[in-house]
């Protein structure tokens, strides 16, 4: 695993290829299975997958996260998030979120389909993936956690104060993430960088949950100023 650096464009443009040709070639075949991050990383890519002609008739997603006890109306929920950025510009098969109701079926539902062919990550600060925090092991799936302070802090930018980012959420293991056949995982901006580079050039630990995926055979890492 290295780390490739590019414009955060050329980033976002080169990712949503990859997913417009895999959505395209599920057409007469397989449902290709995409699994999605929320938070202002992929923010772009979702952009240039709204303006592609693409058909997601056969793309089932699986989204990495949600809050717990913020409902689809609410503006900061994922839910939302996703209607508006995505999901309403485009015809997808179905969407899934590990919502309060799905979340302990949530690893059987991804494995029913097959598994997960392409994977979108972002990293926290911290670096978490998905809301995997420091300290999570290996072998976690699908779950509800408590968010660090850190996490809390750090999304506080989305919310109108830092009381109302809730303090928990559902998230996909790290397990459930390190079963996708391919994953990207992305970081934007200056201060990601220190903890990119631990993660993927340092030691492997539940300290810097992204560090096991040096451990997956198919991950590619990204960075952008
Ligand atoms: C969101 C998620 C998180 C974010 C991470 C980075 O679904 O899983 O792990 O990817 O917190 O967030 P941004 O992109 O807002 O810096």
């Amino acid at each position: 695993m290295r780390i490739r650096s590019n414009t955060y464009q050329k980033v976002s443009h080169q990712i949503a290829n990859y997913i417009h040709k895999k959505a395209n070639d599920s057409i007469n075949g397989e449902h290709f299975i995409l699994g999605l991050a929320t938070g202002s990383t992929p923010h772009q890519i979702y952009e240039e997958l709204k303006s592609m002609d693409i058909d997601f008739s056969r793309t089932i997603t699986f989204n990495l996260d949600e809050y717990v006890g913020l409902n689809e109306n609410h503006p900061q929920s994922y839910k939302y998030f996703m209607n508006k950025g995505l999901f309403k510009s485009q015809n997808f098969h179905s969407n899934n979120f590990p919502d309060e109701k799905l979340y302990p079926y949530y690893d059987s539902m991804i494995d029913n389909v097959g598994g997960i062919d392409i994977q979108i990550l972002g990293i926290g600060t911290n670096g978490h993936i998905a809301f995997n925090e420091p300290g999570t092991p290996r072998d976690s799936k699908t779950r509800i956690v408590d968010l660090t302070e850190n996490t809390i802090k750090d999304n506080s930018r989305f919310f109108d104060s830092i009381d109302e980012v809730p303090t928990q959420a559902m998230t996909m293991g790290i397990n459930t993430i390190m079963k996708s056949k391919a994953i990207y995982l992305i970081a934007q901006g200056k201060h990601k960088k220190e903890i990119l580079e631990r993660a993927v050039y340092g030691e492997i630990t539940p300290e810097v949950p992204a560090s096991f995926l040096q451990e997956h055979p198919n991950c590619e890492v990204f960075y952008s100023d």
